[in-house]
């Protein structure tokens, strides 16, 4: 089985890439099948093990901050009479994803790695109806005095190049499991309705490899409208809500 694994490799090795990025990627590869190949069943299943366990604490973690936006969006919907958070989405990051950014990192696939160096394993989106609830809620999340940012990134302040508008933030929350307390990374975005409407069409376009540079600067270009006209509009609708839901209405 091995000598099998190895006449591949030596035959994979020899297909010349022009990109060193690639060559480290597919090193990296085949080096994580021949450890694997090399493992007894029994390591193999532990190591198996290891990953589920550690993805269950990242789904704890996740769970753990819904609810903590939840119970956010209850306590506001009683003090103003709505519900500040439209919905909130999470994901784990699947095991392909986590390996190729291993790999565009130049690291090898350990949980080592992956606990430190990757920060997106649990994703936490919400979505807000108005911009300004957005700082409001990250905020109220982040006097929890159990909840410690690590870095944040505002998108909404300043957006990126071609429009796109989010605040992000990657936070540790402590979970805590049967042998003790452990602080998990969770990576969450804050949006609004707009502002995900927008990413969504946007994140469409990164897989579209069929589109010609004309066609490609044209769909940008009309995106960046977009997301001013979008940016716009969410000014006026939170406007509008100051109008509805004075914040003091007993003054
Ligand atoms: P990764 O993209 O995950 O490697 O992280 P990063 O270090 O570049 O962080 P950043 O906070 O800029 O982006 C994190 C995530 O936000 C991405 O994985 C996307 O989900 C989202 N995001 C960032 N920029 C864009 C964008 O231009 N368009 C869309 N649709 N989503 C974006
Ligand atoms: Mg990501």
């Amino acid at each position: 089985m091995n000598t099998d694994l190895s006449a591949n490799n030596n035959m994979n090795q020899n297909m010349i890439r022009k990109n060193s990025k690639d060559d480290i990627a597919i090193n990296q590869i085949l080096k994580q099948a021949d450890t694997v190949m090399s493992m007894s069943p029994d390591e193999v299943f532990a190591s198996i093990s290891e990953w589920q366990e550690m993805m269950t604490k990242y789904n704890c973690a996740i769970r753990e901050i819904r609810t903590k936006f939840e119970v956010l969006n209850d306590e506001l919907s009683i003090r103003s009479n709505r519900n500040p958070i439209h919905g909130i989405y999470s994901r784990i990051k699947s095991p392909r994803s986590i390996m190729d950014k291993l790999h565009r990192k130049g690291l090898d696939i350990t949980l080592d790695n992956i606990k430190t160096e990757i920060h997106d394993i649990a994703g936490v989106r919400v979505i807000c109806d108005f911009a300004d609830d957005i700082y409001e809620i990250a905020d109220m999340l982040l006097k929890q005095d159990d909840i410690k940012l690590l870095t944040y990134k505002d998108y909404i302040r300043a957006p990126k190049e071609n429009g796109y508008r989010s605040y992000h933030m990657i936070i540790e929350t402590p979970v805590f499991f049967s042998d003790g307390k452990e602080m998990m990374k969770v990576e969450v975005q804050l949006r609004t309705i707009a502002m995900d409407f927008w990413a969504s069409l946007e994140h469409e376009l990164r897989y579209k490899k069929d589109l010609d540079k004309k066609t490609l600067a044209q769909i940008s270009a009309d995106l960046l409208n977009c997301a001013n006209t979008i940016a716009d509009v969410d000014n006026q609708m939170m406007g509008i809500k100051d109008k509805l839901y004075p914040k003091y209405p007993d003054e």
